[in-house]
């Protein structure tokens, strides 16, 4: 009997900050195995599916997935066995049904997570197809550009950056391998503007630096200098991203600026703020720029900017449907960051993806801040077909380990993979 479950088992592993996670491995009747990791967020949204904690002071600080683990073992294994691998969503709605609860609360959205990607790599493995192909068909084929976060503050850093990601975009390049260059050289030539001023060059959870900026403004400025010295266009060969994740300084109705000593903003300062540096700097994405529960800045955001530049929901949305629709509704952005482990199942984060295309929105595959050396997202992005992945800088294993996975795939896809610049509108620069 091929193409049935036999069982699946699941270990805690460590992820990138040595935080205990879940790898899952699932067998199939034909011997074929697969094999997934869980990541791990820490600016989670609100209302993501929930990742089950042992809450046991002695192991880990109350980290541990030992629960989680057994979940899989004792009470996922035996009641998934027998059901064809390769019928995904049946699978994932089995997963639901047995959770019994919207968040996957009770099993562990990490447990969920885990036995439904597993599922889908042994599937693709016994069906003698790369993962990208068995999820996307045969005609997936478009290369993601990569936004790469060089610059690290927020929850991703012990620095004095309000905001927690700048990135660089090489959306000039004419392939990935070359975007990827791009990016890279990039990265090392704001290792060395960072030197040359006396900033530290640690980095943060993603890999990008994180230095002790005077200002969050200064990070874009150093980011066009960077791409400049390094022999590229501002804007034209690579352009800049931000994901400020503001529901981090949210506070009380404002939007608290205090590690970098720049105060309080209203949501409309926030939009004009953001209105100026789009004017400044090649800005062509901004992510959670506005807090989850601001809908009303988040469309005042879009209304002043979305016909410029991708308004991305990222908090707000948790690639949940249900807060995508509402998104769509009030025109609250015109994209979405998409992560598997904020809605807990591959089927369900397929449904979130079918449902921006439908609206004709972006979407963003997305790594998280807590991460592992298993590369799905790469696989996923090109299988999804959006043209886009946020998987941190060139740099730290568990982010090459996603990039060198796509350059796998550009080079096994041949003449036939397909890079383009996913951006409407080209970058400004304003200068
Ligand atoms: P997280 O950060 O994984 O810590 O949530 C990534 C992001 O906000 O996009
Ligand atoms: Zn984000």
């Amino acid at each position: 009997m091929t193409g049935k479950i036999a069982h699946a088992r699941a270990i805690e592993i460590l992820d990138s900050r040595g935080n205990p996670t879940l790898k899952v491995y699932v067998t199939l009747s034909s011997g074929v195995t697969g094999a997934a990791c869980v990541p791990s967020g820490a600016s989670t949204g609100e209302n993501e599916a929930v990742e089950l904690r042992d809450g046991d002071a002695h192991r880990y600080g109350g980290k541990g997935v030992l629960i989680a683990a057994e979940n899989v073992n004792a009470n996922i294994s035996s009641k998934i066995a027998g059901l064809d691998a390769h019928d995904q969503a049946k699978l994932d709605q089995m997963l639901r049904e047995l959770d019994g609860t919207d968040n996957y609360s009770k099993l562990g959205a990490n447990a969920i997570l885990g036995v439904s990607m597993a599922v889908a790599r042994a599937a693709a493995t016994e069906s003698g197809q790369s993962l990208y192909h068995y999820l996307g068909g045969q005609n997936a084929r478009v290369l993601p550009v990569p936004m790469m976060n060089v610059l690290n503050g927020g929850k991703h850093a012990a620095n004095s950056v309000d905001f927690q990601e700048y990135m660089i975009v090489p959306l000039g390049a004419p392939n990935f391998a070359e975007a990827l260059r791009y990016g890279a050289e990039t990265y090392h030539s704001l290792a060395g503007i960072l030197r040359n001023r006396g900033y530290g060059t640690a980095v943060g959870d993603e890999g990008g630096f994180a230095p002790n900026l005077i200002s969050n403004e200064e990070a874009c400025e150093l980011l066009v200098e960077a791409i400049t010295q390094a022999g590229y266009e501002p804007g034209t060969d690579v352009a800049i991203a931000i994901d400020p994740a503001a529901s981090s300084f949210y506070v009380k109705g404002e939007y608290d600026l205090n590690r970098s000593g720049q105060g309080r903003r209203t949501a409309e300062e926030m939009c004009q703020l953001y209105e100026l540096w789009t004017k400044k700097y090649p800005l062509v994405s901004i992510e959670d720029g506005l807090a989850e529960m601001d809908w009303k800045g988040f469309a005042a955001h879009t209304a002043s900017l979305g016909a410029k530049i991708q308004i991305v929901g990222d908090d707000i949305y948790v690639t949940n449907t249900k807060f995508i629709q509402r998104g769509i509704d009030t025109k609250a952005s015109n994209a979405v960051l998409i992560k598997l482990n904020q809605i807990g199942t591959v089927s369900q984060t397929i449904e979130a993806i079918a449902l921006c295309r439908k609206a004709g929105w972006n979407f963003v595959i997305s790594h998280r801040s807590g991460e592992t050396e298993d590369a799905f997202i790469a696989d996923f992005a090109v299988a999804m077909g959006g043209g886009q992945i946020k998987t941190g800088a060139p740099c730290r294993s568990e982010r090459v380990a996603k990039y060198n996975r796509l350059l796998e795939i550009e080079l096994e896809l041949g003449s036939k993979a397909i890079f383009k610049n996913p951006f409407k509108v080209p970058a400004t620069t304003g200068r």
